[in-house]
């Protein structure tokens, strides 16, 4: 979908969202969007951000019952004079902008959690997750950077557990000049380096994205 748009002749911005709205709507997918899988409580909370070639950036964090978290994360960046937006304030807000109020507890995540429930082992361990996350970068054909990140954390997290997805520089980070990252994977461990800042600043200092990456990780 955002080769698509980037096709079209379509902005990075509206490629990374678009592209990431697909999955975000996917009920089968289990760790974005609807469908995602639940915290311990039975309750899907999503986090995403999105940033523009200008360095602006939104981000919601902890919302409820709203599918596109990306598309909420942007209007947070376009339309108000913040960055971040959470739990209930931004389920408000997504609600004024428009944005439908949908259960997105699938019963097949239902059933996954109610199975979980009988043992409730919770152990995240890094690179053997029960998730994963939507990073996406794009380029248009103005060589102008975008990117966007979104997910429904960790499966069985703790109730009010936030990863590093909805957190600019940890889950994302976009500087037009020098380049993008956009991590997966165990969020806390992300937060811990402020991941995809540090594979940017790295690259500004002239290491390769690859050796960018092998030296954050
Ligand atoms: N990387 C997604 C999360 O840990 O929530």
């Amino acid at each position: 979908k955002a080769w698509e748009v980037l096709q079209a002749g379509g902005t990075s911005l509206d490629a990374v969202e678009q592209g990431c709205m697909i999955e975000e709507a996917n009920e089968k997918g289990q760790s974005v969007g609807k469908g995602g899988l639940p915290d311990r409580d039975g309750n899907v909370t999503l986090d995403a951000c999105i940033m523009n070639k200008h360095g602006d950036c939104g981000s919601v964090v902890y919302m409820q019952n709203v599918t596109h978290a990306i598309s909420v994360a942007r209007k947070v960046m376009e339309d108000t004079p913040h960055v971040m937006l959470a739990g209930k304030g931004a389920e408000q807000f997504a609600y004024e902008q428009g944005f439908k109020k949908e259960d997105l507890l699938t019963e097949a995540s239902k059933k996954a959690w109610e199975e979980w429930k009988i043992k409730s082992e919770y152990k995240p361990i890094i690179n053997i997750e029960n998730h994963d996350t939507i990073g996406m970068l794009a380029i248009d054909k103005n060589g102008d950077i975008s990117g966007a990140c979104t997910t429904s954390g960790l499966a069985y997290k703790m109730a009010g557990r936030v990863g590093d997805s909805p957190i600019i520089g940890s889950g994302l980070f976009v500087d037009n000049e020098i380049g993008a990252a956009v991590a997966t994977g165990l969020g806390e461990e992300v937060v811990k380096t402020v991941g995809s800042f540090l594979v940017v600043e790295l690259m500004r200092q002239g290491k390769s994205p690859q050796e960018a990456c092998e030296e954050a990780i």
